[in-house]
């Protein structure tokens, strides 16, 4: 975790030198919608489109590249063209896991010298704020790679293999891994070039078996993954409140 105390030489991330990645080529089964989840209506916008506007409309933000699977395609663009949302979005064929996704996004980017920033954000977590936005954005020059995460709040128990029981594992180190994940693009390709096909759970598994330093930048609880339909429901809950705050 970052100690935010000044330190070190923190240099801001120049316009229009971010490409994001939005995976979308999941096939959102344990959502049980017929459609993909990311279709769903969520405050009269679809879903996937909230964290697309918030991200192209950053000042550091170039591209929006989105993974999608072929059979969705026609629909990701349908709902870009009703929508209001006047960023650029580009669509790519996402593959079987996640992280072919990312690397099908990876490989439109090629050699766009005016790209040094890769932000990949999982395009189910609609909530992301400007504030974590700044944070993140704010904290990966010092590393080369900064992602938002959270502390874990419950007690973590692992069950015991091949018995009974369970132990309980000490917290206090313990954080759960958020969206953006915010990478510079060259160390984001190497971590790639690496990859072979071993599971990882995100992007940040990657970069950190190079052995490179990955920087935990707090964010916010509210920045929910949309997995479950109750999901839907909190967040609508969320927006209802956040727009509450500003109107008052
Ligand atoms: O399934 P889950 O919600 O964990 O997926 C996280 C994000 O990754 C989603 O936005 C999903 O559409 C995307 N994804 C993808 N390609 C896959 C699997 C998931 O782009 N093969």
């Amino acid at each position: 975790m970052t100690d935010n105390s000044g330190e070190g030489f923190m240099e801001a991330l120049q316009d229009d030198s971010v490409a994001v990645v939005l995976p979308a080529a999941g096939s959102g089964q344990r959502f049980g919608a017929e459609t993909n989840k990311l279709f769903a209506n969520l405050a009269g916008v679809p879903l996937w489109l909230h964290a697309a506007a918030r991200l192209g409309s950053r000042r550091e933000v170039e591209r929006v590249v989105i993974s999608v699977s072929p059979s969705d395609l026609g629909c990701f663009q349908d709902q870009l063209r009703q929508s209001a949302v006047n960023c650029n979005v580009e669509f790519v064929i996402g593959g079987r896991e996640r992280s072919d996704s990312v690397l099908a996004a990876l490989k439109t980017l090629g050699s766009d010298s005016a790209i040094q920033w890769v932000a990949v954000h999982d395009a189910a977590r609609p909530l992301v704020s400007d504030d974590e936005l700044s944070n993140v954005f704010g904290e990966v020059p010092r590393t080369g790679a900064a992602i938002l995460s959270t502390p874990i709040s419950g007690t973590v128990k692992r069950a015991l293999a091949g018995r009974q029981g369970c132990e309980t594992i000490d917290r206090r180190h313990l954080w759960v891994a958020l969206t953006p994940q915010v990478f510079s693009l060259g160390l984001l390709k190497q971590a790639y070039g690496k990859h072979n096909g071993r599971p990882a759970t995100d992007d940040a598994q990657l970069v950190e078996r190079l052995g490179h330093q990955v920087t935990l930048v707090q964010g916010s609880a509210e920045n929910l993954k949309i997995t479950f339909p109750e999901d839907l429901l909190l967040a609508e809950a969320i927006l209802a409140r956040k727009s509450k705050n500003v109107a008052n």
